[in-house]
Order: C-alpha cells, then structure tokens, then sequence
C-alpha cells in the first residue's frame, strides 16, 4: 500500500466520488491513527492507494477494540451499518474481502439486520464473508440471559441496553439468508440448549466471545459464548436468493 496523503472529509469525498472510481483508494484508519489523535481523525483520512485484488478486512462496530492485526478498525460514527452513504463515501461496490461483527448485530431490529447485510452484502467481493458474532438466545444460562436480554439488565448505561433482539441461530441464519448470504454455523446452541462448534480459523476473523478465547470458559465449561456465523456471497449472482 503506499499512502497518498492526508485528506479532509470534503477532499477525500472528492476522490472517491468520481464517476470513473476504479476503486484503487481505501482508507486505511489504523494507519491513520499511528499518525493522528482520535480527536484529528474526526475530520481528516488518511488516503492510500491499493492494488485492486488487495486484501480490504474491515471491523464494524469496533468499540475501541484492536483484536484483529491487520485489519481495517472502525467505529459507528464513522462506519454506521444502518447508513449506506457512509460505505458508498468509504469504499467501492464489491471491494471488501471479509466484514467482522462482534456483539454488534444485537443492536438492530430483525428488518434492521437485514438492511445492514444488504449493504455489506453489496461491498463485499464475490467470495466474500461477514464474520458475526451475537449473544445467543439458545444458551442456558439464567446469569448470560439476564445480560442479553432486549434493553439489557437494567441500567442506562449498560453496554446492553441497546440491545433490540435476542438471536437464535435460525434468526440469524436467515436473516442474512434474506440478505442473499450462504451461512455456515461456527459456535452455536440448539434447541435443547445443546452447544455445537464447528473449527474455524482466528486468522480469518478473531471473536474474543467464543469457546476458545474468551476467559471465562475455563476447564472445558462454558461461560460466555455466542453464536458465530460465517456469512458467505456466493461466488456468482443467484437472482432468487436475494428479494430486492
Ligand atoms: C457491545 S459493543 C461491542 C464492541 C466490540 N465489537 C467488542 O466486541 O467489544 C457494541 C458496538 O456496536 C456498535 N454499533 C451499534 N450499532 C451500530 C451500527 N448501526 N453500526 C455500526 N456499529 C454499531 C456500537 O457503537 C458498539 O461499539
């Protein structure tokens, strides 16, 4: 990647609105923020050029989490899934190769989460996938389910509280169905409350909520899990996969 310069938001809208955008600019945030305070970077990108075949991971939703090197860590006031103009001002159609989520999703409605894997659906490359992650409402526990629950346990301020839905592996499997997606289930609980893991590689996207990683599943007993999806563009246009 070489790193053209640093742009305010009306310069950098001016870049990548042109009619003949081949889509060789991205932003590179992590980048930007070895240069710039969070403060600066409000108002001004840093620009970079990068091949077309190059490999554009980007983390929605980050909450000030830095899990996943590499990768391109955003915020929702600059990265909203809910708001398509702030992807078409940021990145080209058919560019991104994976979009991670963790404890995200749960924060829009059932509709909502399906107009947010539209949009990513339409930035991702063929081939591409959102890797998310949300609490699952299948997991038996009196503790976790009290913590998740629409509206969080109580308090205001709680992280939780912004919680619209509880999803189980069917809802958001097709939710993102809906969207045009292939699902594949890493972690998640069934019906009977019964936990099943599916291998996946932490290269590929890492979740901190999961049986591997995170500190409270000790000794083979789980804790805090969540329901992990890979969702998948297909590799062609399937026309009857996606009702819009
Ligand atoms: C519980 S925090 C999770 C933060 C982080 N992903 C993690 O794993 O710790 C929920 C995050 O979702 C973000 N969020 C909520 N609605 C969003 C939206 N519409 N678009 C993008 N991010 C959103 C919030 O800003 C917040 O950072």
């Amino acid at each position: 990647m070489e790193v053209i310069k640093i742009l305010t938001a009306e310069e950098l809208y001016g870049i990548l609105n042109q009619p003949d955008d081949d889509g060789s600019f991205v932003l590179d945030l992590e980048a930007a923020r070895e240069e710039r305070a969070e403060e600066t970077l409000r108002k001004n990108w840093m620009v970079v050029n990068v091949a077309p075949s190059s490999d554009l991971r980007v983390v929605v939703g980050s909450g000030g989490s830095k899990n996943n090197v590499g990768w391109v860590h955003t915020e929702e006031d600059e990265l909203n899934l809910l708001k398509r103009s702030d992807w078409e001002r940021i990145f080209t159609p058919n560019s991104i190769s994976a979009i991670l989520a963790e404890h995200v999703w749960e924060h829009l409605t059932y509709e909502e989460g399906i107009e947010a894997a539209k949009t990513c659906y339409d930035f991702l490359k063929p081939g591409g996938y959102v890797r998310c992650a949300v609490p699952d409402g299948f997991f038996r526990n009196e503790w976790y389910q009290n913590l998740v629950k629409i509206g969080g346990p109580g308090p205001a301020d709680h992280p939780a509280a912004g919680h619209k839905i509880v999803h189980t592996y069917r809802t958001l499997q097709s939710m993102f169905e809906e969207a045009g997606f292939q699902v594949r289930l890493l972690e998640y609980c069934d019906e009977d409350g019964e936990f099943h893991y599916n291998d996946w590689d932490e290269n590929d996207g890492f979740i901190y909520r999961s049986k591997r990683f995170d500190h409270r599943n000790q000794n083979g007993e789980l804790e805090f899990v969540s329901l992990i999806i890979d969702a998948i563009k297909p590799e062609e246009w399937c026309p009857s996969c996606r009702g819009d």
